[in-house]
Order: C-alpha cells, then sequence, then structure tokens
C-alpha cells in the first residue's frame, strides 16, 4: 500500500514508512542565537555584576553618576557623530525602519554619541562642568565575529564632558586605571598608548600631507587601504596588513602637524602623566576608528604574561580592552554650545576574559541552608518560611516541586549547605521542624517558632570558625 504526502500529493518513497515520515515533517526545530551573540549564562552574568559593582565603587569615588540612553536611537545621530566614513557606521550598523512613521533607527554601535546627544537635549549644560556619566550596557556591531570581537557585547562607558583643561584627560586616565587595577591587573600588566590627533584648525593640514605621501604608494598599499586613502585617510595608519606596514612607518605623523594649541594641550597632558608616575608609551600611529576625536587619544591593553624555563616573566599578548579620547566638537554637532569632552569604553567581554585567564573566581554568596519539604501541608508552609527567612536577609535553597526526601536531600548535598531543614505534615502539625547538619548529619527537632533564630546562631558559629582558621 502506498502512502501519499498530504501536500504535494506525491507517493512516498519506498522504504519510508508513513510514521517515519511524519516524524521527520513534525521535527521540532531547534532555534540558535544569532552569530556573533551569545546568551550570558549565570555562571558568566557574576562576572558581569562583578564588573559593575567595582565600577559603581572607582567611578562613585572619582565623582561620576551613573546614566543609561536608550539602545535605539536614530541612525543620523551616529553617522553625524561617529562619522558617516567610519567602518562602524558604513559597514556595521544595525538598522531598521520603524513601520509607523518609516524611521530609520539603529541599534548603538557605541555610548558616546547617545550620550552626547542626551546631555544637550537634557540642558546638563547647565549643570556645575565637567557633567561626568558611567553607563554600561550593551552595544551592537555587525563585524567578522572571531576571538574577543562580538556583535553584541556590553561597554563601560566614562564620560566627562563641559571642560577642556588636559588635566580632566589625565583624570580620565587615572579613573579608567584604578579601575582596572581594581579588577586585579597589576601596573605592570597594563600599557596605555597615547597620542594626539590635533583638532579641526591643524588636522586638515595634516590629512593634506598624509594623502600626499600614501598616493605616491597606491599601488603598493593594500585594497582596503586604497579605499581609505578617499574616504578615511586617518584610518590608514591603523592597518594591520603587512604590506602596508613599511608606508606606515614613514608615514607623516600628527604630532608633527598640531597646531600651538593642541601641542600645548598635548604637552601638559603628558607632564601631568610624568608628575603622577603613570607609565604610557606614545603611539604615533593612533589614530582610533571614530570621526569625534580631537587631540588627545590613547587605549589601554591588558599584557598577557608567561614564566619561561628561567623564570623570567615574558609578555604573551596583549588585549585592547578599552579606548578613549577628546572629542570637543561634538556637543556643538548635536545643536549643543561648546562644551569639549573626554572619555572612554572599555570592552566588557575582554575584561572578563582577563579575569578568566588570571583565574579569578567571581563566586556569588550561595545559601547555606536548604529547605525540604514533603507533601501539600509542607510544601505551603514552606513558602511561609521561605518569606520569613526573607525578611530577615538569609538566603534559603529549596526544591518547591514534589520532589522526594532522598532527591531534595541530594540537591542539597550537591549545593554543599551546611544545613537542612526538613519539614514533614506531621511537623507543620507539631509546630515543629528538623535541622540536619549536612556535614555531621546529626539531626535535632526545633520548633518551628525558633528556627530563625537558631540557624542564625549556627551560622555565626560557622562565621567564627572558618574565619579563626583562616
Ligand atoms: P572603541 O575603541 O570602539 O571606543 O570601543 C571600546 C572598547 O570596546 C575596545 O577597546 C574593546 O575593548 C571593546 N570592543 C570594541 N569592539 C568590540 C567587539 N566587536 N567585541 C568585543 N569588544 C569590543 C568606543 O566605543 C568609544 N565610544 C569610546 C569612548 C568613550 N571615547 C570617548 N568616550
Amino acid at each position: 500500500m502506498a502512502f501519499y504526502n498530504r501536500t504535494t500529493n506525491r507517493a512516498i518513497g519506498r522504504g519510508k514508512t508513513k510514521k517515519k515520515v511524519e516524524k521527520r515533517k513534525y521535527r521540532r526545530k531547534v532555534f540558535q542565537s544569532i552569530r556573533g551573540m551569545r546568551d550570558i549564562l549565570p555562571s558568566d552574568c557574576v562576572y558581569y555584576d562583578y564588573i559593575l559593582q567595582q565600577a559603581k565603587k572607582i567611578f562613585n569615588f572619582y565623582g561620576f553618576k551613573r546614566m543609561e540612553p536608550p539602545i535605539l536611537e536614530r541612525l543620523e545621530l551616529f553617522t553625524k557623530g561617529v562619522g558617516v566614513n567610519t567602518e562602524i557606521v558604513e559597514k556595521e550598523m544595525y538598522t531598521l525602519k520603524t513601520k509607523d512613521e518609516g524611521e530609520i533607527l539603529a541599534l548603538r554601535p557605541e555610548y558616546t554619541a547617545g550620550i552626547a546627544r542626551a546631555y544637550v537635549e537634557n540642558g546638563m549644560s547647565n549643570l556645575v562642568q565637567p557633567v561626568k556619566l558611567y553607563s554600561f550596557g550593551p552595544v551592537f556591531r555587525h563585524e567578522k565575529p572571531q576571538a574577543g570581537r562580538f556583535r553584541q557585547f556590553y561597554q563601560l562607558n566614562l564620560e566627562a564632558i563641559g571642560e577642556g583643561d588636559p588635566v580632566i584627560d589625565v583624570e580620565v586616565i587615572l579613573a579608567a586605571k584604578a579601575f582596572l587595577e581594581s579588577l586585579g591587573l597589576k601596573s605592570s600588566q597594563l600599557r596605555l598608548k597615547i597620542n594626539s590627533i590635533g583638532c579641526s584648525i591643524c588636522r586638515p593640514g595634516y590629512i593634506k600631507a598624509l594623502k600626499k605621501y600614501y598616493s605616491k604608494h597606491l599601488k603598493e598599499i593594500c585594497t582596503l587601504c586604497q579605499e581609505r586613502l578617499k574616504t578615511n585617510p586617518l584610518r590608514l595608519l591603523d592597518c594591520k596588513n603587512e604590506k602596508c606596514q613599511p608606508f606606515k612607518e614613514e608615514a607623516p605623523f600628527s604630532l608633527d602637524y598640531l597646531c600651538p594649541d593642541c601641542r600645548e594641550h598635548f604637552k601638559k597632558v603628558l607632564e601631568v602623566l610624568d608628575s603622577l608616575d603613570v607609565p604610557y608609551a606614545l603611539d604615533k600611529t593612533l589614530v582610533r576608528g571614530l570621526d569625534y576625536y580631537t587631540k588627545t587619544v590613547f587605549e589601554f591593553f591588558a599584557v598577557e604574561e608567561y614564566k619561561n624555563e628561567e623564570g623570567i616573566i615574558q609578555e604573551k599578548k596583549t588585549l585592547a580592552v578599552a579606548g578613549g579620547g577628546r572629542y570637543d566638537d561634538l556637543i556643538k554637532i548635536f545643536g549643543g554650545s561648546e562644551k569639549p569632552a573626554v572619555g572612554v569604553a572599555f570592552g566588557v567581554e575582554r575584561l572578563i576574559s582577563v579575569l578568566k585567564q588570571k583565574e579569578k573566581k567571581i563566586i556569588s554568596p550561595q545559601p547555606l541552608v536548604f529547605l525540604v519539604q514533603i507533601g501539600d501541608t509542607a510544601q505551603r508552609k514552606a513558602l511561609s518560611i521561605l518569606e520569613e527567612f526573607r525578611h530577615e536577609n538569609i538566603a534559603l535553597a529549596e526544591n518547591l516541586g514534589k520532589s522526594s526526601l532522598r532527591a531534595q536531600l541530594q540537591n542539597a548535598d550537591k549545593l554543599n549547605v551546611h544545613y537542612a531543614l526538613i519539614l514533614g505534615q506531621k511537623e507543620v502539625i507539631d509546630g515543629m521542624i528538623i535541622l540536619r547538619d549536612m556535614r555531621s548529619g546529626v539531626q535535632e527537632l526545633i520548633p518551628l517558632t525558633s528556627v530563625i533564630s537558631v540557624i542564625k546562631k549556627y551560622l555565626r558559629q560557622d562565621a567564627t570558625s572558618s574565619h579563626s582558621k583562616k
């Protein structure tokens, strides 16, 4: 007997039973996350929480307040702010058109443009200047995913808007450095690279010289650089292609074309860094990939170290963990008054990879008590006991489903709790609860009315004995 496919009405091939075909037809589609975007699982969320917690501590100290702009902005904000010819805007934007008004919006590829817009829109120029802000959240760039490069990643962003003094550049650098050190990175494991790319007055002269130089080598440079020569000449100095390296070394550098104001500004930045003993390396090829920068630009790198056979510490690889600089014209471009600004952003996933590589384990506090309940009456009572413990700020682990006593105790064991509280129907009726020390197996029956005070006493004793052991 032949079977026929219901939609195509074709006979189903020999050897295929109807059951098999139906099964294949209804096989469940397993959805996967989009390329370059990942789920942040609980084991990683603790790292994000830890980084934000350290950021709050350090940046509040330096006078920064948290603010969060929306993730979606008008595309124009980024074309005007970050620059139409930058790789981020030209090739990497996630854009969408709204159904009702047909507006073109974009997922933010970075924070600075949104913060600058918010500064103008919310009249922050009337506040005490500089306005110092930090933010923490996801940004989106449609880049080629690879190690340390994602399409959705988190940035921890810092901005100081409304003050042009070079000392503010140093303050932002100091805050960034203090934050990185608070994560356990030693000064010796950090590299600060710094440069000045001039301003709207001196940069055109520099770009002219750069174009003239590279035009002479047009045929010898890579195709990307040939393109950059037309659209974004500064980025020629960013090229990683082997072929272009010799030309990079011989290229004119912005530092030699700075106007007196930019030269004076940069001189003071370096002098203040020197006076504070902040190590840095002058990198004449550091240009950054966003158009809004003026004057000082800088990047922080984390150095991975290892000991060689003789036990001498060697550098393995470096990872760009943060980048920033001055952007004195952006507030004006967004319709505000002349408000110079400076900021930096950290790549949070890169910080996490540094923490993991340092084998820094971030452990979230685990409950030390497990509440076991057996039967309907005990299950209901367990909910009210949980609430009472919550009011006392004591976390209880539990398994409120219908699991057996054995299964619940196994779970308690897996969680390494110190105590299990066991509640059955009889205990509820008698107003009692069993307290089991999971390490010794010793059990005692205690009145429900005193369970919180008994647990508090035992946890206090555990804390003192573990403290004295240390
Ligand atoms: P940025 O250099 O484009 O600067 O990004 C800052 C940091 O984000 C980088 O140093 C890197 O650690 C991380 N990062 C960049 N792209 C990726 C990616 N695809 N995957 C993972 N991490 C990445 C800015 O965004 C500027 N808005 C910084 C700034 C603030 N300038 C002034 N104020």
